[in-house]
This record gives C-alpha cells, sequence and structure tokens, in this order.
C-alpha cells in the first residue's frame, strides 16, 4: 500500500493513489495524474529520441553514425556483445574495446570462428575473463544450434552461456523489441523513485516489487528504445546524487520528485559495521634472502591460493592475539620469533580481519615447511592482497 512517504512492499492492488505534494526542489510542483503506461513511455520515448545516448551498438554500422532516431533494429550480435561487455563494466570503458571487437571479429560468425586465446587477449583489461569464455561459447552456440540465427525469446537466450535473466531481457528487447522489462542499477533508482520504494532497495523482496512496477510501465511498442531510455535517463539527470528533476521528461510521474526527496530513494538499510577477526601471521627469512610461503588448504577462504602462514582468523582479540599460543602453532617453534610494530588490516565481503606479525630469521631450514621465495620475486605467484599487504608492512619494518 501507498505510505505516507512512499510504498512499501506489502501487497498493492493499484500500484499508485495520488496524494499531496511536499514542497518539491527542482521545479515547479504540479502534482500529475496518476501514471499511466501509455503517458510515461511517451514522455521517455520522445525524450531518447532527441537525447538518447549514441552508442556504437546502437545502430547497424556498429560505430557512431546515427542515433537511436535511425529507426532501424540495431544487429543482435552488436547488442549480444555489448550486453556481455557492460555486465560488470561502464559504457565509457566498454566503447573502445566493442570497436575493436567489431574490427577483429565483424560478425558472429568470425567470433565463433576465432581462437578463444584471440578473444581473451582482445578483452585483456576488461576484467572478469568468464565472460570472454562464455561469449565465445554462446556465439559457438548460436552458430551450431540455431544455424547462426539468434533465438528472440528471453527464455532461450537464458539457455546461453554467460546471459542470465537481465542480459537476456536487455537482448530481447534492444535487439528484437520483445516487451522484456529490463531492469538494472540505473532502472532500479529510477523505477523507486517514480514511485517512491520506501523499503530497502537491497532486499530480494523489494528488488521483486521494483520489478513488478517496472513490468508495469514496459510498453508493448518500441520496447527496447524503452528500456534504452530508463538505463540513460539512469544514468544522466536521474544520477543518485543531486538528481536534475527539473530537466527530467517524466519529473511529473515521479512521486519522490513530488515528495521533495528524490535523492532519499532508492532507499537503503544503514550498513551494518562489519565484524571484526584477528589473527597472527608469520613471517620467516631464511639466510638465502628467500621467505616462507605455503599454499592454502583447497576449501573456505582463499583457498588453494598461496599464502604467509597464519593462525585460524578468531572472533575475539584475546585468542586471535595470543602470541604465547601463536609462538607455540609457529611454522618453526625453535625460531626467535619477535613481534613487529602494528597491525595489517584487510577488509574482506563480510568481514574486517586485523593481523600482527610475527617475524624471525634462520640459517637454514627444513625443505618441507612450505616454498622459499624472494620477496622480489611475489610479483610472478599469485599471491592474495592480503598477504602482500602483510608483505610490504614487513619489509618496511626491515624483516
Ligand atoms: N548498460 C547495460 N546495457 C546498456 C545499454 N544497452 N545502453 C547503455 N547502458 C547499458
Amino acid at each position: 500500500m501507498m505510505g505516507k512517504r512512499g510504498i512499501s512492499v506489502t501487497p498493492e492492488k493499484t500500484p499508485r493513489k495520488p496524494r499531496k505534494p511536499k514542497a518539491p526542489k527542482a521545479a515547479e510542483a504540479v502534482p500529475g495524474p496518476a501514471v499511466t503506461k501509455s503517458d510515461h513511455a511517451a514522455k521517455l520515448l520522445a525524450w531518447f529520441d532527441q537525447e538518447g545516448r549514441k552508442l556504437p551498438w546502437r545502430n547497424q554500422a556498429g560505430r557512431n553514425q546515427a542515433g537511436p532516431k535511425d529507426g532501424r533494429h540495431p544487429d543482435p550480435y552488436h547488442v549480444f556483445l555489448s550486453e556481455i561487455m557492460l555486465q560488470q563494466t561502464t559504457v565509457a570503458t566498454v566503447i573502445p574495446y566493442f570497436n575493436d571487437f567489431i574490427d577483429k571479429f565483424p560478425t558472429l560468425a568470425a567470433l565463433a570462428a576465432a581462437p578463444l586465446e584471440k578473444i581473451l587477449t582482445a578483452w585483456a583489461g576488461l576484467g572478469y575473463y568468464a565472460r570472454a569464455r562464455n561469449l565465445h561459447k554462446a556465439a559457438r552456440h548460436v552458430i551450431e544450434l540455431y544455424g547462426g540465427k539468434w533465438p528472440e525469446s528471453e527464455e532461450k537466450l537464458r539457455t546461453l552461456p554467460g546471459i542470465g535473466p537481465y542480459t537476456a531481457a536487455a537482448i530481447a528487447a534492444i535487439a528484437f523489441d520483445q516487451p522484456a522489462v529490463v531492469v538494472d542499477g540505473n532502472v532500479e533508482r529510477v523505477i523507486s523513485r517514480i514511485f517512491a520504494v520506501a523499503d530497502d532497495s537491497k532486499s530480494p523482496a523489494v528488488k521483486k516489487k521494483i520489478y513488478q512496477l517496472a513490468a508495469s510501465l514496459t510498453p508493448p511498442e518500441r520496447a527496447g528504445d524503452y528500456a534504452q531510455a530508463m538505463m540513460d535517463l539512469g544514468a544522466s539527470y536521474c544520477s543518485p546524487r543531486q538528481p536534475l528533476c527539473g530537466l527530467c521528461p517524466i519529473f511529473r510521474h515521479c512521486d519522490a520528485y513530488l515528495l521533495g526527496q528524490p535523492e532519499d530513494f532508492p532507499a537503503k538499510k544503514p550498513k551494518l559495521a562489519k565484524p571484526v577477526r584477528f589473527a597472527v601471521a608469520y613471517w620467516l627469512r631464511r639466510g638465502d634472502g628467500t621467505i616462507l610461503l605455503r599454499r592454502r588448504v583447497e576449501k573456505g577462504l582463499l583457498g588453494g591460493m598461496m599464502e604467509l602462514p597464519c593462525t585460524h582468523f578468531k572472533d575475539d582479540e584475546a585468542s586471535g592475539f595470543d602470541l604465547a599460543a601463536a609462538r607455540a602453532a609457529a611454522p618453526l617453534t625453535t625460531a626467535k620469533w619477535r613481534r613487529l610494530d602494528g597491525r595489517v588490516v584487510h577488509v574482506f565481503t563480510h568481514f574486517r580481519l586485523e593481523i600482527i606479525v610475527l617475524a624471525a630469521e634462520v640459517r637454514l631450514a627444513d625443505g618441507n615447511l612450505g616454498q622459499w621465495i624472494k620477496p622480489e620475486n611475489f610479483a610472478e605467484i599469485a599471491l592474495p592482497t592480503l598477504f602482500r599487504k602483510i608483505a610490504s608492512h614487513a619489509l618496511k619494518q626491515g624483516a
């Protein structure tokens, strides 16, 4: 139902009720009629025809020769390639990569026939390389299973490697004008403002609600242009901070604007402080200047990666930093371990880790403690950032 300050996700039959607006910030407040599909979409599409970004994948030529107004559908291959690249990367970064790919692999068939190595090399620097492998696999699927003709439904697109629900919806809408509901981060913000969604936008129930609200506005025609118009609006005027409501083509349809507080949407729960864990790391230097490294067990955090030896991460400081216990559990108990100054702090997704470092030197040491590697050669091994930080902490103190 509509709340005083926006809607919540409790069941709701009619998406909006007119309400009294608060003083607006950016433009004169004229309480608009309840948003309807057709006037919302018509206003947005008219704006897109004038102001939509001219991006290379938005026309047949694959270059900035014509904008969204050219009336032609973009090449599905261009849409597919751009959507995969845009999954974790900004538009500005993607543009030169996209153009380079179209030069190197001008057609889907060329991409499918290319060796994976060549694709990975062209992808270098874009990150998340699984995308490049899946790109190749999906291209081969379309050639081999569909004879090079793209499936047009979201459902079939979703069966292709690397194509999840969002990407399938985006390709179906943009390449084939299917009325698919396309909700990326920008669109989520626009929708949560139009409807002043007052609940935490990170929760799955609210995400589902936002998807339903987006579906209620998606027009049956020009769905691809509409999806890109929503993306462009979110990427321009409807920015997270200081949105330019005065310029927005649909401000009269926007509850967050009418409330005078568009920046308050999407609503977020205040972030909880991360839990802290504590551990001791060992910096053991051998007479030849090498340092002891080991491989972590396969399971768990940083599983199978190289490490500087360290104790288990503990929830409480007293046991995590118990130096007597750490000396007893050291990889070489006969060495003279001294505590280095300060702590190393590393923040993982779910917790913050604080580490203190015990350092020691030995002339010779048993060969099966692990691998002995000079610090100047650490760059050549896949040593996670946490251990690089510990190494730099120790080296700074001359250990
Ligand atoms: N982000 C994801 N897909 C996009 C598109 N087609 N245009 C602009 N930004 C996007």
